[in-house]
């Protein structure tokens, strides 16, 4: 399901972020990729946390979002930690003249790797790997790139990740927004009672109660056709 960026997706998602450690974290899987290179261009960035985290290696990050208010927040972080050689871009990635040393796509246009594959000299794609449930049967998005990759014979490295990426809360009703926000629909309402019998207590101010959540990934190293 697509991220509607406002107050609470920003917050929950950065919480996430801070608490678990998964942007730094999947950050070192990226950095021989990226460290010393001139431009890397982070397409669907949303609140560029990989991005801030990998910017001290290179010379100048370029962060693409259609979100004003995802962009909004990058610029502010970036701001507050120093670091001044990110610019942001709003707009639509596909129509957009971007070129790159390294791109960056994470849960972002892995089914339309060929268009990033033309503007860089390498692609790094991070994508599901396996789904928690087994309500998608017609395979991962990782399966189907990889497929995609070896049908037109483009050489890749795929390194198989799994990060824990769940959500603190503030209480069970914060909690409760976070589910309803990401799991809406009448049709999940057993779902939902589901996750919130999954939340832990904690007491790690200001968040009383954690909903675990792992995410396996494939971290794909492309070799794109710009020279
Ligand atoms: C699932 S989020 C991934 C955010 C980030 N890459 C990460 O891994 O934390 C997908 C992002 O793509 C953005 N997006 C969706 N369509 C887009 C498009 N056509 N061009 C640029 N960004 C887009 C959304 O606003 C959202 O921030």
């Amino acid at each position: 399901m697509p991220i509607s960026w406002h107050d609470d997706t920003i917050r929950w998602f950065r919480d996430s972020s801070a608490f678990t450690g998964y942007h730094r974290l999947l950050s070192y899987y990226l950095r021989p990729v990226v460290q010393g290179q001139p431009i890397l261009t982070d397409i669907g960035c949303g609140l560029g946390l990989i991005s801030l985290e990998l910017a001290p290696l290179v010379e100048h990050v370029t962060c693409v979002d259609v979100s004003e208010k995802a962009l909004a927040s990058l610029a502010e972080d970036a701001d507050d930690k120093g670091i001044s050689n990110i610019t942001t871009l709003r707009g639509d990635a596909s129509q957009l003249d971007l070129t790159a040393d390294v791109m960056l796509a994470s849960y972002f246009g892995a089914s339309q790797v060929g268009q990033w594959l033309e503007r860089c000299r390498r692609l790094i794609c991070v994508t599901t790997w396996a789904h928690a449930t087994h309500e998608h049967r017609k395979g991962t998005d990782a399966e189907r790139l990889r497929s995609r990759l070896d049908e037109a014979g483009i050489r890749y490295q795929v390194e198989h990740v799994t990060l824990e990426f769940g959500q603190p809360c503030i209480d069970r009703r914060d909690a409760a927004r976070y589910i309803a926000e990401y799991h809406p629909g009448d049709g999940t309402a057993q779902r939902r009672a589901n996750l919130l019998a999954r939340l832990v207590d904690i007491d790690e101010p200001p968040f009383t109660c954690y909903l675990p959540k792992q995410r396996s990934m494939g971290v794909f190293v492309i070799e794109g056709g710009r020279r």
